[in-house]
């Protein structure tokens, strides 16, 4: 939700001062209706014309960054850098981030201003696959991928994880796809298991890998196949 003079001014070039005189002299509508007040909040269903012409919605940003270790993905944080602070983009305070990383957790980050698009990806009922590269500090015992299978209960849990998969990389690194995302999931997972993870790397979330042209700390926009790929 924007403000209707934020709203337009988002929109189009110009200000919110000529916004706030537009809609003074009656010539901003919303759905048909004369708008008078510029504080009245706009969501993205509805309709805006200026002297009849309907202006086009601002348009929502969609960004994959490489995430580098030592970098919070929280919009705001007084210790640390935040994702955001990387991307050089404007109104970045609508940024919102789309399924957490640990600070030392590395790899494929989504950031958006589109709200709706986030829930699906990190709503407890989406059930969107993550691919981590996983480190660990035990070699891996071959009960892994059964116990994957089944679901680990994780401490302080009553009931099991969705059931994960993994694929080996040699005795000390695998691949995991996970369904959820609960906090410190992979982590958990594995401490359930006894084991430890050392090095965390996202480079897939549902249809979304991690471009490899992208150097840590590098973002770009992510293209129209990738956002639609979010159902
Ligand atoms: N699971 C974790 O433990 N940490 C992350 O950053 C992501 C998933």
């Amino acid at each position: 939700m924007l403000r209707l003079d934020k709203y337009i001014s988002n929109a189009t070039d110009l200000s919110r001062t000529d916004a706030k005189r537009l809609i003074k002299n009656g010539v901003v509508c919303i759905d048909d209706e004369v708008a008078s007040n510029p504080a009245q909040k706009i969501n993205s269903d509805q309709d805006v014309t200026i002297e009849g012409s309907t202006i086009s919605k601002a348009s929502k940003r969609y960004f994959m960054l490489n995430k580098p270790a030592g970098v919070v993905s929280v919009t705001k944080d007084n210790h640390n850098p935040t994702a955001i602070s990387l991307m050089y983009e404007h109104r970045s305070e609508e940024l919102q981030i789309a399924g957490l990383l640990d600070i030392e957790t590395t790899g494929l980050l989504l950031i958006t201003d589109d709200g709706h698009w986030n829930h699906r990806l990190t709503s407890p009922r989406s059930d969107c696959a993550k691919i981590y590269q996983v480190g660990l500090a035990e070699a891996i015992t071959p009960d892994y991928p059964q116990q994957l299978a089944e679901g680990v209960i994780l401490e302080g849990e009553k009931h099991r994880c969705m059931p994960a998969t993994m694929e080996i990389v040699d005795d000390y690194n695998i691949n995991l796809t996970i369904a959820e995302g609960k906090y410190h999931q992979v982590k958990r997972i594995f401490a359930a298991l006894g084991n430890q993870v050392v090095s965390l790397h996202r480079f897939k979330v549902g249809d979304i890998v991690l471009d490899p042209e992208l150097e840590s700390g590098e973002y770009r926009p992510l293209t129209a196949l990738e956002v639609a790929s979010i159902l």
